[in-house]
Formats: C-alpha cells, structure tokens, sequence
C-alpha cells in the first residue's frame, strides 16, 4: 500500500491588491450578476473571460422552470466565448455572485462538477493555463488552472479514440 497526496496551491488577495486588468475583470463578472435570470434560486452569479488577444467576454447563469434545462455562469460563458472567439485560448475566468437579499457573497464561491468538467476541456482544448479568479468581499482566490480545481479529472485520452 502507497499512500499518496495532492497538493493545491492557490493564493489569497484581497480586492485592492489585484492587479489593475485583473480587477476590471472581476468588475465585470460582478456587473455580470446583474443580467443572470435567476427567479427560483435568486442566487445571481456573473462570470467574465478574459482572452488570449484581451478581449473580455461575460454570462451569467440563466435558470429555467425545469431546473436542469439552466445553466451556470461560467459554461455560459465559456460556451460564448469558444462560440464566438473559437481561435482564442482562455486566459482568466472570475466568477462573482450575489446572494438573494443582492449582496455579494463573503466567501467565494466554487464552480460546481459540470462547470470545472468544461473549464478542464477548454484548458486543455488550448493547451494552455486557464486561470480563475473567485471573489468574495472578503478576499479573491487566485487558482493557477483548472488541474488544480478538478484532480482526478476524467481524460478523453482514456477512450484512445482520438490516436
Ligand atoms: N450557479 C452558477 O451559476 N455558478 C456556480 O458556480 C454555482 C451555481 C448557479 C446555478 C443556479 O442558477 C444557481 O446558481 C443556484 O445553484
């Protein structure tokens, strides 16, 4: 028997010390909140992409009366972004949210299975890191790429399909 371990690295900033182009990015994912369709769970949440060439892209979640036809904010606008900039790798996704009595959440919140499942194959799509911003009033994590949001993740080159 072996035991072994992962380790995570991520950091911790607080609002003002985030870089200018990341916080405009992390203002538009909470501008964002404000378009997302949420009349069930009235948890509004905003994502914004940031491009290879700089161009930012931003959705929020859209809910929908038979609940699994809604989706989050971040496939969204990940599918938006690979829609409409095909071409372009995905350099820093932020995902912000406020909660039903519209204040942001303290601690930030944490993209669900499906959503890290997409972030991965856009990551990998591009061959490059895929960096993600989560804020909270209380302080933004920083995640390097998507691996470190989805260990253990499932591959497409298991099926050896594509060889
Ligand atoms: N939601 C997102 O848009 N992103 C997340 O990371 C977590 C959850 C949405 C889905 C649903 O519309 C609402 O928040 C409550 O789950």
């Amino acid at each position: 028997m072996q035991e072994r371990n992962i380790t995570l690295a991520y950091r911790l900033y607080t609002y003002e010390e985030l870089s200018a182009t990341d916080r405009e990015l992390v203002d538009a994912a909470r501008q964002a909140t404000r378009s997302s369709y949420a009349p069930y769970s009235r948890f509004h949440v905003g994502a914004a992409a940031r491009l290879a060439d700089g161009t930012v892209v931003s959705g929020s979640n859209q809910e929908n009366a038979a609940s699994p036809s809604g989706l989050c904010a971040e496939r969204t606008t990940l599918y938006y972004a690979n829609s409409r900039y095909p071409d372009q790798p995905v350099d820093t996704l932020a995902v912000a949210a406020r909660n039903g009595r519209g204040e942001f959440v303290t601690a930030p919140i944490s993209p669900c299975g499906a959503c890290r499942q997409v972030m991965l194959e856009t990551e990998r799509r591009f061959g490059r890191p895929l960096r993600i911003l989560l804020y909270g009033t209380q302080g933004v994590y920083e995640l390097p790429d998507v691996e470190t949001l989805l260990p253990f993740s499932f591959d497409a080159s298991v099926m050896e399909i594509l060889k």
